[in-house]
């Protein structure tokens, strides 16, 4: 089938052929890391949709809005490639008028860790993620563990605001060395990429370890290894469904996750562990 591009809600309408519909949201500069959760919507719906769009309202004002890589052509060649129905590719005016007014907020599960040095990130997230269901009405939604508290956050929206859509998560894709696949690691040269290595690396150590305080140590001292060039914002161990920091005492599966700019790019990575009973 040839691949259909829809600007809009008609041209999805359209575009709709009956049975199962996944979708699969990106702001496009399409990777591994994305193919993978194409290749999950695939296998699980009769039809694929990936969104491609940059959000203008997920970025700060010094955030990389402007320079984010966009590369439509091969992103199509890629979702060709993948056997993708649909790619939903609106114009930014479209989506958002300008008296527009009523967003979703991330609350205060949106302010924690990432959110804490992003303010309005997953506010513009979420937000986007909500039009992007209700313009594509889809079964099923893949996302990433990559971005493990927006993979959390859009749980919880579909738990709070009760939207009839399932989420799959789907684990990172990385390079050989660790580096997980970021539409942004293009910016690294190859030094900083050296430095942006640290961040697998101290996640891989961490989770070696037993306890909260070990994994926390361990992890945070082959951060510090790294030297200047690597700015952490931080290094957090958190209950992967809250985001909140875990104690002592705590079982079950947590996540590991770091934030970090090499020069000035920044980068997130994590890992999902489990903690036994002692
Ligand atoms: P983007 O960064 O383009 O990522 C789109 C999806 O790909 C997200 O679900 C993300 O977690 C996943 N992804 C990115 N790198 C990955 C990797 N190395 N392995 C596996 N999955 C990976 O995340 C966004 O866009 C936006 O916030 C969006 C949800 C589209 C809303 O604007």
């Amino acid at each position: 089938m040839e691949l259909i591009v829809a600007r809009g809600r008609e041209d999805l309408v359209k575009a709709r052929r009956g049975g199962t519909v996944a979708l699969v949201p990106t702001m496009g500069a399409l990777h591994e890391g994305h193919r993978s959760l194409i290749r999950q919507a695939r296998v699980r719906a009769d039809q694929v949709v990936v969104s491609i769009f940059v959000n203008p309202l997920q970025f700060g004002p010094n955030e990389d809005f402007s320079r984010y890589p966009r590369t439509f052509e091969s992103d199509l060649d890629a979702c060709r490639a993948e056997d993708v129905d649909v790619v939903f590719h609106p114009a930014a005016e479209d989506m958002y008028a300008p008296d527009r007014q009523v967003g979703v907020s991330a609350g205060q599960m949106g302010r924690i860790v990432e959110g804490a040095f992003r303010p309005g990130h997953f506010d513009g997230v979420l937000t986007v993620v909500l039009k992007l269901f209700n313009l594509v009405q889809p079964d099923l939604a893949v996302f990433g563990q990559k971005d493990a508290q927006q993979l959390a956050l859009i749980r919880r929206m579909v738990a709070d605001l009760d939207l009839p859509i399932e989420i799959l998560g789907v684990p990172t894709v990385r390079e050989p060395d660790g580096l997980a696949l970021s539409s942004r690691n293009r910016y690294l040269s190859g030094d900083d990429r050296r430095v942006a290595l640290a961040l697998s690396r101290a996640l891989r150590a961490g989770a070696a370890q037993l306890t909260p305080a070990e994994i926390r140590r361990t992890a945070r001292a082959v951060l510090d290894e790294a030297g200047p060039e690597l700015d952490v914002d931080y290094l957090a161990l958190v209950d992967p469904a809250t985001f909140t920091e875990v104690g002592d005492g705590f079982e079950g599966m947590a996540v590991l996750a770091v934030a970090a700019s090499v020069g000035s790019t920044r980068l997130i990575d994590n890992v999902t562990l489990t903690l036994n009973p002692s």
